[in-house]
């Protein structure tokens, strides 16, 4: 068998690894991208976690549990009666599954469209010699691929909890949160963080009763505190149950359910039962079976791959992009990074904005924001002013009857630049792009306090929380 060659190969096409690979080959690349996952049949399933077990099947079920919720609680005061309504769970996954398969199904026509060969299977490092690397696929057809640039995304996994391994059934990782087959009574999460909110709130919507056992003594730390305080409020009245400072103790799976010792926040010893239980500590760098070690690739003390601001790893050619490298592991952020590594690779100046990544929780209310935290803002010592506007007060909030919320904008006391956006409240993950290209151009709060919002829109709460930075809000 002789070794194929090309410019670029690619380990991973979750969002980092087929983004860089598409756009190499628009830079007149001969690409390459290896990927390793399959689907139910055993066939490629390219798009990553955030095709296949992430983003999209997440925010399927969102909407399934969303539309549910709506029906039981909200279509009342609409005038709308909807008695006896069911939800078919097999009927929802099936859709999740239909929905993720159409997006692994456009990645692969993307990358026809775009002249990338696509190879089903494991990717190794094997070596490198005089300014080239060889890459063995390991799939049903063993290939042998040989390049001069690397590019690894090989993204991250669920972290467990020592003594409580994954088995899919009963202690469930984000794989098998999206795949349960029924509503199940009693859910328990460990984890308050981005995932346990999304899946706590998809199941309680379903029917769950939903427990969140969070180790931090404060509620979504890394989020405005006035912001995570409003969110707190609505998913507590909404019944999700989230105990914060615990210590998670034994993990007992014997007999019917799951069982869960912990201590309290007061120092109680307590115990949770629960007939499933979501593991969502947090995710870990993903670089089994690349042979780091064997060639040489160095990774720090969390597994992740070391990378310069560029991207660069310590072996020349050969570069590592998304959730496999520092940073935070967001979809866009992985995405960026794949366009930048294709773009330097082609002598161009590729670049990522990290103070401009957004992040959204897509929960309802949807948490959204971008740059620093009011207690950033203070622990660097900047001078700040805030002006926030509540949902309560915008018209359009009004008429969807989604009230709930705010969008609160911080700004340089002396220059009046944003340094940040942060909103809780309907369509969230929407309303922050107007924010992040603000910040972006580097606009101040008086920018868009001046800009012409359609009316009635939620985006009008942006402009109005500009205008209250200069205590000048037109409807409130
Ligand atoms: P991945 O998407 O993990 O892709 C890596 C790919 O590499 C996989 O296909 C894997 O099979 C393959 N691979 C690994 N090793 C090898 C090898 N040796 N050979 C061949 N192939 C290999 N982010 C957002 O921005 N928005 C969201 O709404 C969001 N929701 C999420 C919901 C959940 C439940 C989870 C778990 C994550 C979510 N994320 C979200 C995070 C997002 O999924 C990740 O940040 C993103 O997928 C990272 O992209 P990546 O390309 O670095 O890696
Ligand atoms: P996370 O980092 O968001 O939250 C983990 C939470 O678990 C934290 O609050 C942490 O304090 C807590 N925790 C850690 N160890 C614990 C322990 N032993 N006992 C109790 N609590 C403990 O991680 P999560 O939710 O697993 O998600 C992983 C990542 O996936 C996210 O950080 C994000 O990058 C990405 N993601 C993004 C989404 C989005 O953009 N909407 C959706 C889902 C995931």
């Amino acid at each position: 068998m002789s070794a194929k060659q090309f410019d670029i190969v690619v380990i991973g096409a979750g969002p980092g690894g087929y983004i860089a690979a598409i756009r190499a080959a628009q830079l007149g690349f001969s690409v390459a991208c290896v990927d390793e996952w399959k689907n139910d049949k055993g066939g490629p399933a390219p798009g990553g976690t955030c095709t296949n077990v992430g983003c999209i099947p997440s925010k399927a079920l969102l909407q399934s549990s969303e539309h549910f919720d709506h029906a039981n609680h909200h279509f009342a005061e609409h005038g709308i009666s909807a008695k006896d309504v069911k939800m078919d769970v097999a009927k929802m996954v099936a859709r999740k599954d239909a929905v993720v398969k159409q997006n692994n199904d456009g990645i692969l026509y993307l990358f026809k469209k775009n002249k990338v060969t696509f190879f089903h299977g494991r990717g190794s490092l094997v070596k490198a010699a005089q300014g080239t690397h060889e890459v063995q696929v390991a799939g049903a057809t063993p290939e042998t691929l040989v390049a001069k640039q690397v590019v690894i995304a090989t993204g991250s996994s669920a972290r467990a909890l020592p003594g409580a391994v994954f088995d899919e059934a009963k202690v469930l990782s984000n794989d098998g949160a999206l795949r349960l087959g029924a509503v199940p009574k009693k859910l328990a999460l460990i984890g308050s963080g981005v995932i346990g909110l999304e899946m706590g709130s998809v199941w309680r919507r379903l029917g769950s009763e939903v427990t969140i056992l969070e180790g931090l003594p404060t509620f979504l730390g890394a989020v405005d505190e006035q912001i995570a305080k409003e969110a707190h409020k609505a998913f507590t009245k909404q019944g999700l149950k989230i105990e914060l400072g615990v210590k998670v103790g034994d993990i007992k799976t014997a007999g019917e359910g799951v069982s869960i010792a912990y201590t309290n926040a007061k120092g109680e010893a307590k115990t949770l039962d629960a007939d499933k239980l979501i593991v969502s500590i947090g995710r870990v760098p993903h670089t089994v079976g690349l042979n780091a070690d064997g060639v040489g690739l160095k990774l720090d003390e969390r597994g992740a791959i070391v990378v310069d601001e560029q991207c660069r790893t310590n072996l020349p050619g050969v570069w590592a992009v998304g959730d496999v490298v520092r940073g935070p592991m967001l979809a866009h952020k992985a995405e960026e990074e794949g366009v930048a590594v294709a773009e330097r690779i082609a002598g161009q100046h590729g670049h990522v904005n990290f103070n401009t990544v957004p992040w959204v929780i897509y929960t309802s209310p949807e948490i959204a924001w971008v740059g620093r935290t009011e207690q950033q803002l203070k622990a660097d010592g900047v001078k700040y002013k805030a002006g926030t506007f509540p949902f309560l007060a915008n018209g359009r909030a009004r008429a969807l009857g989604d009230t709930t919320g705010m969008v609160k904008f911080l700004a340089d006391a002396a220059t009046d630049e944003i340094l940040g956006v942060h909103i809780v409240g309907p369509m969230a993950s929407e309303l922050i792009s107007e924010a992040v290209v603000a910040m972006e151009f580097r606009a101040s709060s008086e920018d868009i306090a001046r800009i012409c919002h359609a009316h009635p829109s939620l985006s009008e709460a942006t402009k109005e929380a500009a205008l209250a930075v200069d205590k000048r809000t037109l409807n409130f």
